[in-house]
């Protein structure tokens, strides 16, 4: 298993969450986040000048999914979340140990499989049972 956070551009996110779930993601958590890359949050700078560092506003995805699906669910995050212009973001991938579904107590790969049956969740289940 590995765990994909990706880190994109607030407004892609309906586009990259549509891309995610084609893409078969069963999961995802979604954070908001604050960062920089090589350009220090600044769209540009002049050699010689001062500049400041800047925190961006960007949002942060992370996603664990089985080794299989890695290089699907990465290419869908890439053409969705790309504009071409620099800030598009990143996306990191590292290894996963372990992972439990808290009501079942299934492990790892079953702990991330996806629903066990067609019932819809239960009128009044807040998070929606899923
Ligand atoms: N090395 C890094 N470690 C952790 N987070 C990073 C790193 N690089 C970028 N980020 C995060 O990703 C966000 C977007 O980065 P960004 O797309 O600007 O990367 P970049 O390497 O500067 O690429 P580009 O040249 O396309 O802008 C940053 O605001 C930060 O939150
Ligand atoms: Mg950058």
């Amino acid at each position: 298993m590995k765990k994909i956070e990706a880190i994109i551009r607030p407004f892609k996110l309906e586009d990259v969450k549509i891309a995610l779930v084609n893409a078969g993601i069963v999961g995802m958590t979604v954070s908001e986040v604050r960062g920089f890359g090589r350009q220090k949050g600044q769209v540009e700078r002049y050699r010689g000048s001062e500049f400041t560092v800047e925190f961006l506003q960007k949002l942060k995805l992370e996603i664990v999914v089985d080794d299989h699906q890695v290089a699907t669910v990465v290419q869908a995050i890439e053409d969705a979340a790309r504009t071409g212009e620099i800030g598009d973001g990143k996306i990191f991938i590292s290894p996963v140990e372990s992972v439990i579904r808290i009501r079942t107590g299934e492990r790892d790969s079953d702990a991330i499989s996806p629903v066990e049956s067609a019932f819809p969740p239960r009128q009044g289940d807040r998070d929606g049972g899923i």
